[in-house]
């Protein structure tokens, strides 16, 4: 199966408006999550793939990058927003939560999984290593929204996989809706601080993390450009 993602947008308006931004953020979590697969036609062992992909995502590299995202900001108010989300993911112990979701579905990532999505994730991470705040703040925004979204139809993989183990489901299909706005928040303090409009593509890292996601949901290739033949 092919599905087709669309560019995102080379530059927004500037100023970047924070509206304009959501709407942004908001239409590619809205493609992914039309595009995900009915669980019931999948095989199982379709379903278990998805599982130990995102695992195998997340479980390493989300505090991992929220620390860039930090690392990366200059204002006061944008350090104090990304320093809650990672206390709370630290305090709280998301990677153990989600370590114990995928050993339940039986979904540990294997070296294959990992190598299905290993070239997507060293683009996350080369574009990370940049640590430009008003490209990596939409990105991780856009994570935050993605992953609430994509909740409860992991938990309905896991389900089906014959997993009763949902915490890390319950919590994330909640906080992070706090969190997107929190991160939007921390955009438009990094934006005050900068003089002149920005010649940077804002949501290059959002396309760069969508690509990986696409991998993570279709193992075999998403035609990540719409408009190409
Ligand atoms: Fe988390």
């Amino acid at each position: 199966m092919t599905t087709k993602f669309r560019t995102l947008a080379d530059q927004l308006p500037t100023p970047v408006s924070l509206p304009t931004l959501r709407e942004q953020i908001e239409d590619a979590i809205n493609e992914l999550i039309s595009s995900l697969p009915e669980p019931a036609r999948m095989s199982a062992e379709g379903r278990r793939g998805i599982i130990a992909r995102y695992t195998a995502v997340l479980e390493g590299n989300f505090i991992y990058w929220m620390t860039a995202t930090y690392l990366s900001v200059r204002s006061l108010e944008a350090h104090k927003i990304i320093e809650d989300n990672l206390r709370e993911e630290v305090r709280d112990n998301h990677p153990g939560m989600l370590r114990r979701f995928a050993v339940a579905a039986h979904a540990s990532p294997t070296d294959a999984d990992r190598h299905v999505i290993d070239r997507h994730l060293q683009d996350v991470r080369m574009f990370v290593a940049r640590l430009r705040s008003l490209q990596i703040i939409p990105m991780m925004a856009f994570f935050e929204g993605f992953i609430q979204r994509f909740m409860p139809y992991l938990a309905n993989l896991a389900a089906m996989q014959g997993s009763t183990e949902m915490e890390y489901t319950d919590v994330h299909g909640v906080v992070d809706i706090a969190h997107t706005q929190g991160l939007l928040e921390a955009f438009a303090a990094e934006t005050e601080l900068t003089e002149h409009p920005m010649p940077l593509r804002v949501l290059e890292g959002v396309e760069v993390l969508r690509n990986l996601i696409a991998i993570v949901i279709f193992p075999n290739g998403a035609l990540q450009r719409s408009g190409v033949a």
